[in-house]
């Protein structure tokens, strides 16, 4: 049996064996792994007695829920109307530009990934990004990449 089936079989007898477990289950697997490989979802179909349609279909609904291998840190920029008002656009490109990447793509030093979000529930302060699961509120593009230069260096 590999790491990742163990896992999945200690998440389910935590959990429970049903669909309700399915959510949980699946933020346990990307807490441990960082994102959710196509094994893993095939593993926890057949632990929940789920079709993997049935799994894949939750996993990229939300997209927290990441099915591709991502960089050690995940950046998320909230892309909803109150923080794209609040100029979120201007946060993605200074991003883009000082990582050299485009949204969805993972950093060459594979530091970060950058991605966009849902609304983060922080639209009083936009714009907002998540950096893994620290919220940074009110940015500029300058703060933005300040923070982000703070994660390089704590980041091997
Ligand atoms: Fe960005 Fe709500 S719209 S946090």
């Amino acid at each position: 049996m590999t790491n990742t089936e163990v896992l999945i079989q200690e998440l389910v007898q935590k959990h429970g064996r049903n669909r309700n477990a399915l959510m949980p289950v699946l933020q346990g697997v990307v807490a441990c792994e960082k994102f959710l490989s196509e094994s893993a979802m095939i593993a926890v179909a057949r632990e929940l007695d789920l079709s993997a349609a049935d799994v894949y279909g939750t996993a990229s609904f939300y997209t927290f829920l990441d099915t591709k291998p991502r960089g050690k840190n995940i950046v998320r920029v909230c892309k909803t109307i109150s923080c794209h008002m609040q100029g979120k656009e201007e946060i993605i490109k200074a991003i883009e530009n000082h990582l050299k990447v485009k949204v969805g793509e993972t950093s060459h030093d594979n530091k970060f990934t950058l991605l966009t979000a849902n609304c983060l529930g922080w639209c009083h302060k936009g714009p907002v990004m998540l950096i893994n699961d620290e919220v940074f509120p009110s940015l500029t593009p300058d703060k933005a990449i300040a923070i982000i230069e703070e994660f390089s260096k704590k980041t091997n």
